[in-house]
């Protein structure tokens, strides 16, 4: 099969804010314990983090991590996790049934964050609480000193504020299994007057206001449309979150996931700019994919949990090689509308639905899909072009026309370069992709990265942990005004100019 991408240097989607490549760490499952945080584990710093752990998610360059939930938030008393840690309660945890020991809390992520060369997006509980708690955490978190709760915060050590400047304002507020859900009015209201008073706090901080829970909520599209009705003039962005899966195992299907994503944003973009047109503002309200991510393998397991463990195997997904091509479509989908995301998590980091896994007490490997968020954070920063693809499609059950080949390229003026990133579909057969360089007529071939096998189904476990990996012998040619580039079937490639 053939196809082509032309881009052109001045037709631009936008700069890509790098916040896009953000990621995730709730208190669940082992995310936090046994996770980033081992005491015991031969690797662990003073602070008893694992060292392993900090070197995988320094090579994935995530430059946020929202915190602690989820929908942990939704029941959380961060009060619960500071101070001398002897004292702090263990409670019985109502979002996912187990007991949470509160060994880390704001402090000790804060801190980790630091290690791990990244910032905090925090989000705040509207579930079983409200704008009192919101504006207590924010003093202590952002406050210099002088007041009741960021004096405490000094007193447990921490002299200068953490000047943390993403909050969530709650998480997914429209499930019904979220504690304390509301209605689109009850929580708009109460997170229009969370912000307020958040603003008048610290005005340099930015807010994300609950979307809907995924495109598929019932309430999808009025939830976004009443909740902005309401918070318009106090909050920055709308969170969007979704989960994709191949629970049928039609790869096909599955394959074209992105295009789900890629209406997902264009739909919530939509409201958030009728909202703007009814209300004649000048502002534009922008979109934080906060979640996203693929979640299905692990479903069965989790059924089957005891109910309040400590730390136990939760939403652990093996992800295999075709979940890896599907990560990278959906990254390639984020980049093509950078314009209007300016901030998205893959959900989550660490051992629950992650990237990275760890054994306890023994290693830390990087699953599949750890490779495509690791080229796309590393190389695609600067600008998205917008891409002009002619491919051939195909059809599933319920999408038509599904290109094979997923595109895009990102230009980097500081470092001169050029990456375009490409996911070929086929299931069968490669793709010779023409990619027109009129506009970049030196480029020089740096390298073309591929990620390849021949099982879809293929995983990295911790004793077959190199099973699924990239290598750089991609086959490339460079012409006078185009290069040639080979997409295997079924392959994920980053193929990276100098210009
Ligand atoms: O990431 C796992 C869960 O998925 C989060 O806690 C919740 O916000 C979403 O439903």
């Amino acid at each position: 099969m053939k196809a082509r991408l032309i881009i052109n240097k001045d037709f631009s989607v936008g700069e890509i804010d790098k916040r896009i490549y953000g990621s995730f760490i709730e208190h669940l499952g082992r995310a936090i314990y046994n996770g980033i945080y081992e005491p015991s584990h031969p690797s662990a710093d003073d602070m008893g983090f694992r060292k392993d752990v900090i070197e995988l998610v320094n090579q994935l360059n995530v430059p946020i991590v929202r915190y602690p939930g989820g929908n942990f938030v939704s029941g959380y008393n961060w009060e619960d996790g500071i101070g001398p840690k002897e004292k702090r309660p263990r409670r019985a945890e109502l979002a996912w049934h187990v007991i949470e020991t509160n060994e880390v809390g704001i402090d000790e992520f804060q801190e980790w964050a630091k290690r791990a060369n990244t910032e905090v997006m925090q989000a705040v509980n509207l579930g079983t609480r409200g704008p009192d708690e919101a504006r207590n955490l924010l003093e202590y978190c952002n406050f210099p000193k002088g007041t009741y709760y960021s004096d405490m915060r000094r007193a447990h050590g921490f002299e200068e504020p953490f000047d943390i400047k993403v909050w969530c304002l709650g998480n997914e507020m429209d499930g019904s299994w979220q504690i304390g859900a509301k209605t689109a009015e009850e929580y708009g209201r109460i997170a229009c007057e969370t912000a307020k008073i958040m603003k008048e706090l610290d005005p340099s901080i930015e807010l994300v206001a609950c979307g809907s829970s995924s495109l598929f909520m019932p309430t999808f599209g009025k939830w976004e449309a009443t909740v902005l009705e309401h918070t318009y003039d106090y909050v920055d962005y709308i969170s969007l979150h979704n989960y994709y899966g191949n629970p049928n195992n039609d790869t096909k299907a599955y394959l074209a996931s992105s295009i789900d994503m890629d209406n997902f944003i264009k739909s919530v973009t939509a409201i958030c700019d009728y909202v703007k047109a009814v209300k004649k503002s000048d502002k534009t309200i922008n979109l934080s994919f906060d979640e996203w991510n693929i979640w299905f393998h692990s479903n069965e397991a989790d059924k089957k949990l005891e109910r309040w463990q400590i730390a136990p195997h939760q939403l652990e997904d093996v992800y295999n090689f075709e979940d890896a091509l599907v990560v990278g479509t959906l990254l390639i989908t984020l980049l093509k509308n950078c314009d209007r995301v300016k901030m998205a998590c893959l959900a989550q980091l660490v051992n629950v639905i992650a990237p990275i896994m760890t054994e306890n007490g023994g290693k830390a490997w990087a699953q599949t899909i750890f490779y495509p968020f690791m080229h796309t954070s590393n190389y695609g920063r600067g600008v998205a072009l917008a891409p002009v693809v002619s491919s051939d499609t195909y059809d599933t059950d319920r999408l038509k026309k599904v290109p094979y080949v997923e595109t895009v390229a990102v230009v980097n003026d500081e470092k001169k370069e050029l990456t375009v990133f490409a996911v070929n579909r086929s299931l069968e057969e490669s793709i010779d992709l023409e990619i027109d360089l009129r506009d970049y007529e030196n480029a020089e071939l740096i390298e073309h990265i591929v990620l390849e096998h021949e099982d879809l189904k293929a995983t990295n476990t911790v004793d077959n942990s190199d099973n699924v990996v990239p290598h750089n012998n991609g086959a490339t040619s460079v012409g006078e005004r185009a290069a040639n580039a080979i997409l295997n079937k079924h392959s994920w490639n980053v193929i990276r100019f100098k210009i």
